[in-house]
Formats: structure tokens, sequence, C-alpha cells
């Protein structure tokens, strides 16, 4: 009875601080003149989180925000996650959002995160070493490293995982088992081995870890998550001390074309490199950027196309005849991956209807005024990509699948601010080429390969990640015709 009469006690307290503190809030603003973003900041403490979670839970997430700027416009005030919140919705705003990154804007993910990627994880930097790592990570995933050595890995890793498909797949763990595989490759040129695979099950107790309550006393996957990050921290740092000796060894010898080389050497910046605890957190940030995404899109990709079979025949087209040319050669060059119009279109519209980030969270440095608005300094924004790209005004029948629309004028109806799937600014996504290079590897020998059925019906859900409920089962039959062991 006491502990009711406790907690009926705090909860009442707490809830008249809350109010308290909402009215001084309007209080201030009012007094300052400052005219927020309209909106409403819902029940107390947990304000409209509750709405939004439950339509990101089905497959029509729309109406939280399509409702919202029917009566507020596209630029409006929540209270999500914990803290008032304005909504963009405005392409224009989401570029300046971006563009204005360590000036009027920081990155804001929640603390509890760092206890999972590590302080040095380029998600968290800030300031001049973000800059430094960023150009860094760039320099290891643009086109010409792409050409001269990634695809190679890409393109045999794709293969090597295909290769053992029969019947029933769950298509979502596949496409993990390949971004996983290649991003460690990439890292530090290891192959598929036990080492890896006891990696990625620690990996991905880590990867539970971000979507649940943060606190160790309340949650056992966050316990869990935590001594996994320690579990593969550690297997990390023995390979980057071991690699280390390695190199001294050599007298500083470039030994290996992967990224760990490029961390030991620096950027030429400042001093020699980086630490092996920098080093660490870096790369486990990097499979965490890489992994998720990049399985997702290759999953969406494969249910769009399943679900629109001219799209399909279309892209099939595509690679068959790629294939053809071939012959017996089965590995693809970087001349086949840029004869792939079509697939090009394919990898845009999925990127525009999946939305596997459905946009980002920034803190403003400062007071913003935009559009009329003020934006208090040390509130969040949410830049919505996703509002952006399905939105009807900048793309015609825009929650419609439809590859072809990138077959003309670029897809869209207006400027470029409006698509936007790997953000913008000083924290575009490093990745976006390897990304899309991934997906056309993987689609070309998956369509000459095998045929596929959906195995049962599956659900595609937005929170706490846009992903396939039932991990995207399929039936595979593979196909002979354009076997090229056959030919
Ligand atoms: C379809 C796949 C992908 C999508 C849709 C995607 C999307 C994004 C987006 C929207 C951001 C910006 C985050 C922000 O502004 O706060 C981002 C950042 C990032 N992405 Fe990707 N990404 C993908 C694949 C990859 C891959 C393959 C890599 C591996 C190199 C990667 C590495 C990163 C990193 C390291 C960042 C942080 C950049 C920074 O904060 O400076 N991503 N990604």
């Amino acid at each position: 009875m006491d502990l009711i009469i406790y907690l009926f006690l705090s909860f009442s307290i707490s809830l008249i601080t809350f109010l308290l503190l909402r009215a001084a809030a309007a209080a201030h603003f009012r007094r300052r003149k400052i005219r927020l973003p309209p909106g409403t900041l819902g029940l107390p403490f947990i304000g409209e989180t509750l709405q939004l979670i439950s339509a990101y839970k089905t497959e029509n997430p729309e109406p939280f925000i399509d409702d919202r700027i029917a009566k507020y416009g596209n630029i409006f005030t929540t209270h999500v996650f914990g803290e008032p919140t304005v909504f963009s919705t405005d392409p224009e705003t989401n570029r300046f959002i971006l563009q204005n990154e360590g000036r009027l804007f920081e990155s804001s993910y929640p603390s509890s995160l760092q206890n999972l990627l590590g302080k040095h994880s380029l998600l968290l930097m800030r300031g001049s070493l973000h800059k430094r790592m960023h150009s860094l990570t760039m320099s290891f995933a643009n086109s010409s490293i792409l050409k001269d050595h990634l695809l190679a890995d890409i393109d045999r890793l794709v293969r090597l995982n295909l290769d053992s498909w029969t019947g029933r797949v769950f298509l979502m763990e596949e496409a993990k088992k390949i971004t996983f595989n290649l991003t460690v490759k990439q890292l530090m040129s290891l192959d598929p081995c036990e080492w890896t695979e006891k990696l990625m099950k620690e990996y991905m107790l880590v990867i539970e870890g971000f979507f649940t309550i943060p606190l160790p006393f309340f949650s056992s996957t966050y316990r869990k998550a935590i001594q996994a990050r320690r579990k593969v921290a550690e297997a990390l740092g023995l390979v980057v001390r071991e690699r280390r000796k390695e190199r001294e060894g050599e007298g500083g010898e470039r030994l290996k074309n992967d990224m760990l080389e490029a961390l030991f050497e620096g950027d030429g910046v400042e001093g020699d490199g980086f630490s092996d605890e920098e080093i660490v957190d870096f790369m486990l940030a990097l499979l965490v950027a890489g992994y998720e995404t990049t399985s997702t899109i290759m999953t969406l990709a494969v249910k769009f196309l399943t679900e629109t079979p001219h799209a399909l025949s279309l892209l099939k087209e595509e690679h068959e005849e790629i294939r053809l040319k071939k012959g017996k050669v089965e590995s693809l060059l970087w001349e086949d991956y840029k004869s792939m119009p079509f697939t090009q279109c394919v990898v845009n519209e999925t990127l525009r209807v999946g939305n596997i980030i459905s946009g980002v969270f920034r803190r403003t440095m400062t007071d913003i005024n935009i559009k009329g608005y003020t934006i208090p300094k040390g509130w969040k924004v949410f830049a919505c990509f996703r509002a952006v790209h399905l939105d009807h005004e900048h793309f015609k029948d825009a929650r419609t699948f439809d590859p072809w629309r990138w077959q003309s004028n670029a897809g869209s109806t207006s400027s470029p601010n409006v698509f936007t799937p790997f953000g913008g600014g000083p924290r575009r996504c490093p990745g976006y080429e390897l990304a899309r290079v991934e997906l056309c590897v993987f689609l070309h020998h998956l369509v000459t390969r095998y045929s596929w059925v959906p195995a049962e019906p599956d659900k595609l859900v937005f929170f706490p990640t846009t992903r396939m409920q039932k991990r995207y089962p399929i039936i595979v039959q593979r196909r002979s015709l354009f076997d090229p062991c056959k030919e």
C-alpha cells in the first residue's frame, strides 16, 4: 500500500512539475515573441511518441505526418522521445539543416548510443576530427576504389553467398551475411571464416541493444548488448594490434589495401594516424552504418520487384544481356556495372520508396529563424526525407513503386533537394556509392541464377527500423538457362 501511495505521489509531483515547466516555457517564448512552428506537444512526458510508434509499426505510417502537414503545414512542432521536436518535411528547410551541420545544427543521437558505439565513432564525432574521419571514409568507398578493388570483393562474396541457397531462404538474413562479410573484408582484408561468423553473432547482439531501453537494470537485451560490444571491441582490438606489429616489423610498409592500413597511416593532417581505441570505435561504427541499411535495401528491392512483375522482367532482360555478352566469365567488371541503366532506376526507386533512413535528427546550436518561425536554441529538429520522397508535389504518384520515372528528368518534378536517401552536407553518407554497387551486383547474380516466390505473406514495418517483419522468406529455384557453367 505504502508503495502505491509513494508511486502515486511521485507521479503527481512529476506531472505538476512538468505542467508548470511547460507553462513557464510557453510564457517565456511568448515574452520573447518567439513564433514556434505550429503543432501540439501532446501528453505530458510522452508527448506524441505513442502515436508515432504505433503508426510506424504498421505498413502505412504516413498518416502520422500527413495529418500534421494538413493541420499545420510542412514545418510543425511535436514532442517525441522525451523532448519537443520540430519536424521539417520541406526540402529547402531540410537542405538548410543538413548544410549547416556544425554551424547552426549538430547531429544528435541519444547518449546511450555512445556506450554501444564508442566515443570515437564517426557518427558521434564533431568538428575537425569528424571532417578528417569523414573524408578518410569517403576515400575508402569512392568510385576508383570501388572500381579497382571493392567491386571484385563484392562480386565474389555475393556469389559465394548465393551459391549456398536452396529451397527456403530468409532473404534479409542472407543479405545481412553478405554486407557484414563485405564490410569486414573492406575494413581488414579478412574473408568469411569461423572467426567472422563468431564476430557477426556478437555484433548482432550489439545491434539489438540500439532498439531497447538503454538501462542495464531493466533490459537484459541492453546488458547483453554492452557485453557483446566489449567482446567485439576485444576481437577487433586484437586484429588491430597484430596488424600494427606486423607493419612495424616491415618498417611501416603498407601491407594490405584496406581501411585499417589507411587508419594506421592517418590522413597526414595530425601526427601518425589513429590510436588503437579510435580505430576500433571507427570500425565498429562503420559495421553498424553499412550493414543494416544495405541489407535492408537489398531485401526491399527484391520485395518491390516481386510485386511489380513488369519491372522484374525488364531487369532480368538487362542482366541476361550482360551475362550473354560475358559468356563463361562470371565476375562482373566495372563496365558491366556501368551498363545497367534500368537497374539504376530500380535502385533509385527502392531508395525513394523504401526510405530506410526516414530522416535525421539534429539539435539547434542557436535560435534559428526559418520560414517565419523561430526554433529555439537546444531544440531537436527532424529533417524528414521520407515525407519529401512520398510527396505527390515532388513525385507524381509518389506512393507507387515506379522505376520508370527515373528514365526521364531525374524522376522528380522539381529541385535536386527532393531526393536525399543518403542525407547531405558534411555528414552525407560516405557509403552512398558502395551501397549502390552492392545492390546492383546482388540483383545481377540473383536474377540470373534464381527465380523465386515469397514463401509466406510478410509485412514491411518501420519501427524501430525499416524491415520485413518475418525477414522476407522466399522459395528459390535455380535457373539453368543462364548458369554460365552450363553454357
Ligand atoms: C542503402 C544504404 C545506405 C543508406 C540509405 C545510408 C544512409 C545514410 C544517411 C541518411 C546518413 C546521414 C546521417 C546523418 O546525416 O546524420 C548516413 C551516414 C553514414 N553512413 Fe550511410 N547509408 C547507407 C549505406 C552505408 C554504407 C554501405 C556505409 C559504409 C561505408 C555507410 C556509412 C555511413 C557512415 C559512416 C555515416 C556517418 C557519416 C557521418 O556522420 O559523417 N552507409 N548514411
